[in-house]
């Protein structure tokens, strides 16, 4: 199938009432210019979820989801990036265009996989029910019917084809088999005929793993008994990517219909034990350590989490690295807690040894994230010394930087100064390396004036490459009234961030967008895409197109303003150490020239 042409998604874009759209889905109420809700993605009683109209997007300020007309039908109706174009062209009457022609291939590659996937959980599903070995050892592990029937538990035959001879018949079944990661090639040296593979699983209780759907795409096997590797998981596959999926997601969506909490613990048994006993609310990252995409999807679902880990050191290595992961999506509105199970237990043994009523009475004993973070800090350092608080802030200072800017973040600065003993302010000045600006020097030639003192500001809130790529989001079209020379002064600019104000600004002269919608789309896979979303999610006060475009320009000559002014303190070091060289010698004199005459301008 064809690329679908860019001007398509545009038209799309330009022409889709996004209120409608997700009117349609979720009851909007209009507030000012835009419309409110309780936000769909995670739950809540006050409406934190916004659409604005101007800018053809929603925001949660809860949970943080934000997009466009199609982002909203991939994340709402879990739908592809092909389905949700399709949809929104048959809502307009539009058929959609294919660069290239090509026809539509019939049932997708996918389709057929999951398709096959199924079809083998149903046969090891046969298999266990056939078998007394493994189904003792699941019953000695106090595991019901009930339970391998909601969680399709299965047992793969103790045999080295018994897969390859049911499901792989031809050489496309077999292809397919060996790219669903159920059959291994052989090293090409052994590989006799007809004996080119061996299926991956054998002898193993099997653990199908399923999407946020319930399409099962992947499979622990856990060894009966004793051995290695006590798991096997299926490979990375094109429909498996463990650093993304939850074990036990989809039946606990399906348990729950107001899920208000998830448990995260280590394993497919503590998950499956856990749901038994009636927390059915427990997922497993798949024996990896939990991802950002991981925390998306979680709080996606519910604003509280707690992550169980065992209490050895293992664990506590474990939680450690969550705790790192957890730091950027810190934020008011999520709870974040960590849950120490004694020594020597995990979820599926306690819970199995003191029920549900007891474990959650654990649960709700799990220390949150910014206590967490305090504590095992305190225990490196001897806080009862000014070296020891001072080691404290030092460790600190790195994770602190992850947490995004809010309310949140205040709050743990507060907690943190308190430990260190200085007031909040004190330590993040401190922190940001913030010194009193220097006396400027008096270059040679400058006429006995003083050059002005232009501290470079960090990309903070307020910054100016900030502040010129918000007027552009919101704005696109004033890309057009930006003036060769003033891209051009761009380039000598390097502060944070200037590389994606260039590459914006370059992308909408050369090819302009109306909404800012339609610029979102146009970044779809690019690194920047979501620092992009973010920035237009965020309330800012513009005045229109009219100033926006004006106070772009003015962003823009001021940091051209400013590499020139860097360049100057250079060449005046240099010169200060008479080494400048003849051609240095003549930019030196024309930046002084320059600035001089700026700053008469702006006096
Ligand atoms: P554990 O070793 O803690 O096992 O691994 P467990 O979950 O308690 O299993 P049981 O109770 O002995 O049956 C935790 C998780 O790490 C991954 C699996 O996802 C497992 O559930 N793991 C562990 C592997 O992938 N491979 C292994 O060999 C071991
Ligand atoms: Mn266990």
């Amino acid at each position: 199938m064809g690329r679908i042409p860019q001007h398509f998604i545009d038209e799309l874009i330009a022409r889709t009432d996004i209120v409608e759209l997700i009117g349609a889905r979720v009851p909007l109420k209009k507030s000012g210019r835009e419309f409110k809700a309780c936000c769909p993605f995670h739950s809540e009683k006050t409406p934190s979820f916004w659409v604005s109209p101007d800018k053809q997007f929603y925001h949660c300020f809860g949970c943080g989801q934000h997009g466009t007309a199609l982002g909203f039908l991939m994340e709402h109706d879990h739908m592809a990036f092909p389905e949700a174009v399709e949809e929104l062209a048959t809502r307009l009457g539009l058929e959609v265009p294919h660069e290239g022609g090509a026809e539509r291939s019939a049932p997708r590659g996918d389709e057929l996989l999951y398709e096959l996937m199924a079809r083998v959980a149903r046969f090891y599903a046969e298999q266990l029910a056939r078998e007394s070995r493994p189904r003792a050892y699941l019953a000695q592990r106090g595991m019901t019917d009930a339970t391998i029937e909601r969680f399709a538990i299965g047992y793969a035959p103790n045999s080295w084809n018994e897969l390859l001879r049911r499901f792989g018949a031809g050489d496309s079944e077999r292809k397919r088999l060996a790219e669903a990661g159920l059959i291994v090639e052989r090293e090409r040296t052994a590989a006799r005929e007809g004996e080119q593979y061996y299926d991956r699983f054998r002898d193993r209780v099997m653990f199908p793993i399923r999407d946020a759907r319930g399409r099962i795409i992947g499979f622990g096997g856990r060894i009966i008994d004793a051995g290695e590797p006590k798991y096997l998981n299926s490979p990375e596959t094109v429909l498996f990517h463990k650093g993304h999926e939850l074990y036990g997601l989809y039946e606990t969506r399906q348990a729950r219909r107001n899920l208000t909490r998830l448990i995260v613990v280590e394993g497919y048994m503590d998950t499956v034990s856990l749901h038994q006993a009636g927390v059915d609310y427990a997922v497993a990252t798949l024996g990896t350590a939990t991802t950002a995409e991981h925390f998306r999807r979680i709080f996606r679902l519910v604003p509280s989490v707690v992550f169980a880990f065992d209490g050895d050191r293992a664990g506590r290595a474990a939680a450690w690295r969550a705790l790192q992961q957890a730091l950027p999506e810190a934020r008011e509105g999520r709870e974040i807690r960590f849950l120490f199970l004694p020594q020597g237990q995990d979820p599926d043994t306690l819970i199995l040894a003191e029920g549900r009523e007891a474990f959650e009475q654990r649960l709700a004993t799990a220390v949150p994230l910014s206590e967490y973070l305090v504590s095992e800090l305190s225990a490196q350092s001897e806080l009862g010394s000014a070296d020891g608080r001072a080691r404290f802030a030092e460790q600190a200072r790195p994770l602190f930087a992850r947490v995004a800017a809010g309310v949140y973040r205040e709050l743990l600065l507060a907690r943190l100064a308190q430990v260190v003993g200085l007031s909040p302010a004190r330590l993040e000045s401190l922190w940001s390396g913030r010194t009193p600006a220097p006396e400027p020097a008096r270059p040679p030639g400058a006429k006995g004036r003083a050059l002005p003192a232009r501290a470079a500001h960090g990309a903070g809130r307020g910054s100016l490459v900030r502040q010129a790529i918000i007027r552009l989001l919101h704005y696109p079209v004033i890309a057009l009234e930006v003036t060769a020379a003033e891209r051009a002064g761009l380039d000598a600019s390097e502060e944070p961030g200037v590389a994606l104000l260039r590459e914006l600004l370059d992308d909408l002269r050369k090819q302009p967008a109306q909404i800012p919608a339609q610029l979102i789309e146009r970044w779809m896979g690019h690194k920047d895409r979501d620092t992009l979303q973010k920035l237009l999610a965020r309330e800012e006060v513009i005045t229109g197109a009219a100033a926006a475009g004006g106070e772009l320009r003015a962003a823009l000559v001021k940091l051209a303003d400013r590499a020139a002014a860097r360049r100057l303190e250079a060449l005046e070091a240099k010169s200060r150490a008479g080494r400048l060289d003849s051609e240095e010698i003549l930019e030196f004199q024309r930046l002084i020239e320059m600035m001089s005459h700026r700053d008469a301008r702006s006096d």
